[in-house]
């Protein structure tokens, strides 16, 4: 099946960077002109729009981070009169105020187009059902998903997130080909299923999984088990939601940055130097077509590399590792909730629900692993497959932890965003 892709996927390299200068150009001059934090920004870091001559030059302007967008709450970053800004969203965030952005009509048909293509990216047409289960409201996810299926001219069930049995009800009675969900949220969903119906398999062959880090074995379990495809979409409010980059089935090789639109850029965290393509670091993102709230720089806190292009031109990013927020360390060595994930999946008679629980045991933290077996195990079980991951742990991660393995459905089950960890060290 060849289906037409829009003609800067496949442009070669030297197009799509002097698109992307033009571009970039404009951002600059439209932030500076009409965002009164940017103008300060830049002013204070000696840089001006026009010093931008090559796209190389971006790394002599300032960087924006979330508290930019905390202390201009709540619409101090847009860069147009209110009366052109037709929605906003908003993330709750963990701590303190909410972030918010805002989107002209253009932007929202700029990022229904996005949406589009990475819906297209993953094989689903037009003659596609895709139930759509993130969460409808100020979370990107429900909407922005939402946008792009009726922008390919797919059908779409707006289900959001929520009512496990129903969700699985629906997939069985409308039989949809596309499920839009996190992937722990997808995990509930398979149980569901396999509860109501004996089975996950069903009429889907596409998952279009994200807003969360998942790693390749959960994408294995889930593809097992619904007998799917399963590919990872990435993106963030900040920089527009869902669809800042997609995996390609062809590929299945890490999402595609739809760099035509948003510029990426990986930076050591800590110098905040621009790494060379390939090298792990922290995620940057410039958007070059946003009119509503163009941001420069954002520093995601999302840990990856760029790779060269594959089924597209564009460059792509490798699994987020996770986010610097995230990184737990355990004496002197950097964690991830991932690596946990790795080990857990590895082990077949674990299943991936899992809960990380940072305590304090003297001085010293220390991590506490809780996660949960098949029903077809007998209760002993438990602590040899307990034994087993700890020491599966110590040997691929390199940090000893205490591990508990409980009966099926003893842990809570997510609906959106899985909470991996939880700071069990106040009440220790
Ligand atoms: O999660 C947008 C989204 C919705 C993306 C639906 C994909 C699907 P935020 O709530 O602003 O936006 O959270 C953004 O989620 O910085 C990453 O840390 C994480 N994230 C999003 N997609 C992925 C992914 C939406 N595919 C934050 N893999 C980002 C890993 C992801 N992490």
């Amino acid at each position: 099946m060849s289906v037409a892709l829009d003609h800067l996927e496949k442009a070669s390299v030297d197009e799509l960077r002097s698109v992307q200068l033009e571009r970039m150009k404009k951002t600059l001059q439209h932030a500076y002109n009409n965002s009164p934090v940017y103008k300060r920004k830049f002013d204070e870091a000696g840089v001006h729009p026009d010093d931008l001559k090559s796209l190389e030059d971006l790394s002599r302007f300032p960087f924006t981070t979330k508290s930019d967008l905390r202390d201009n709450y709540p619409f101090g970053m847009f860069a147009v009169p209110q009366e052109k800004i037709v929605r906003v969203h908003a993330s709750s965030g963990t701590t303190g105020q909410p972030t918010v952005v805002g989107y002209t009509q253009q932007d929202i048909e700029i990022w229904s187009d996005v949406v589009a293509r990475s819906l297209r990216a993953s094989g689903l047409t037009s003659k596609d059902t895709v139930q759509v289960s993130y969460g409808y409201g100020l979370f990107t996810g429900g909407l922005g998903a939402h946008y792009g299926v009726e922008r390919l001219g797919a059908t779409v069930i707006p289900m959001s997130g929520g009512q496990t049995d129903r969700q699985a009800q629906l997939i069985h009675d409308f039989k949809p080909t596309g499920l839009m969900v996190t992937p722990s949220y997808c995990l509930n969903i398979i149980e569901a299923l396999e509860q109501k119906f004996g089975t996950a398999k069903c009429s889907l062959k596409v998952g279009v999984f994200g807003a969360e880090p998942w790693t390749n074995e959960l994408r294995r379990e889930i593809e097992n088990r619904m007998g799917i495809d399963a590919l990872d979409i990435y993106g963030l409010s900040e920089v527009m939601g869902p669809g800042v980059a997609m995996e390609c089935l062809e590929s299945k090789d890490g999402p595609t940055i739809w760099e035509d639109h948003f510029y990426p850029e990986i930076i050591n965290p800590d110098t905040g130097e621009v790494l060379p393509d390939g090298e792990l670091g922290e995620l940057v993102f410039t958007t070059i077509t946003k009119e509503g709230m163009p941001v420069i720089r954002y520093r995601t806190r999302d840990l990856t590399r760029l790779l060269p292009g594959t089924a597209r031109t564009m460059r792509r990013m490798d699994k987020i590792v996770g986010r610097s927020d995230d990184m737990m360390i355990i004496r002197g060595v950097n964690v991830f909730p991932s690596q946990i994930e790795e080990q857990i999946l590895h082990i077949p008679e674990l299943i991936a629900n899992y809960q990380i629980q940072i305590c304090k045991k003297g001085h010293m933290d220390t991590l506490h692993i809780r996660t949960e077996m098949r029903k077809d195990n007998s209760d002993f079980m438990a602590s040899q497959l307990a034994q087993q991951l700890k020491a599966k742990i110590k040997t691929m991660v390199g940090i000893s932890v205490s591990v508990e393995v409980l009966a099926e459905g003893s842990l809570p089950r997510s609906e959106g965003k899985a909470q991996r960890v939880v700071d069990a060290r106040q009440s220790a």
